[in-house]
């Protein structure tokens, strides 16, 4: 069974596909739009502002934090009822180097903050962060998917 949707699909491949293309008009919008610039980098709220951007005509709960506990493969994420504390933590870390953005980002998917599209929406944050910051950002077309 698909993820509860805004679109009425049930057939989760069809989701799948679905969403993909949606999310990717919607992350270029929002790359074209500037509304990145505008967006509050390296915080929850910014990032929530991402999410709720590329997923809102596809899920009900864009931009909103999961209130169920979530796994990939063996590992855990945040458990639902520590996910506030996580972030309020997890946002007040430094972000003034390489290695200080990467720790920050690393908590973050950690947390996991929602219940689906924390890959998409955290490496555009992370981005973010890395450009305000260092003025660079991450070639994603030369990362591994599984890496
Ligand atoms: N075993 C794991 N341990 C830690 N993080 C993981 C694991 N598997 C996947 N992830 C992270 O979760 C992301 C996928 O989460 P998901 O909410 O489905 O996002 P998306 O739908 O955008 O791919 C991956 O991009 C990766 O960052
Ligand atoms: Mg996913």
């Amino acid at each position: 069974m698909a993820l509860e949707n805004k679109l009425g699909i049930t057939d989760s491949s069809e989701l799948a596909r679905v969403e993909e293309k949606i999310s990717k008009t919607k992350a270029l919008e929002l790359f074209e739009k500037g509304l990145l610039d505008i967006f509050e980098v390296g915080s929850f709220e910014g990032l929530s502002r991402i999410h709720k951007y590329l997923f809102e005509d596809i899920y009900e709960f864009a931009g909103r934090m999961r209130t169920v506990n979530m796994a990939k493969g063996n590992f855990r994420f945040v458990p639902a009822m520590y996910l506030e504390a996580a972030l309020a933590t997890i946002e007040k870390m430094p972000q003034a180097t390489f290695d200080e953005i990467i720790e920050k980002y690393v908590e973050m998917n950690v947390a996991h903050p929602f219940r689906e599209g924390n890959g998409r929406s955290t490496r555009i944050w992370l981005d973010a962060v890395l450009k305000k910051e260092l003025e660079m950002v991450i070639d994603w077309s030369k990362v591994d998917k599984e890496d």
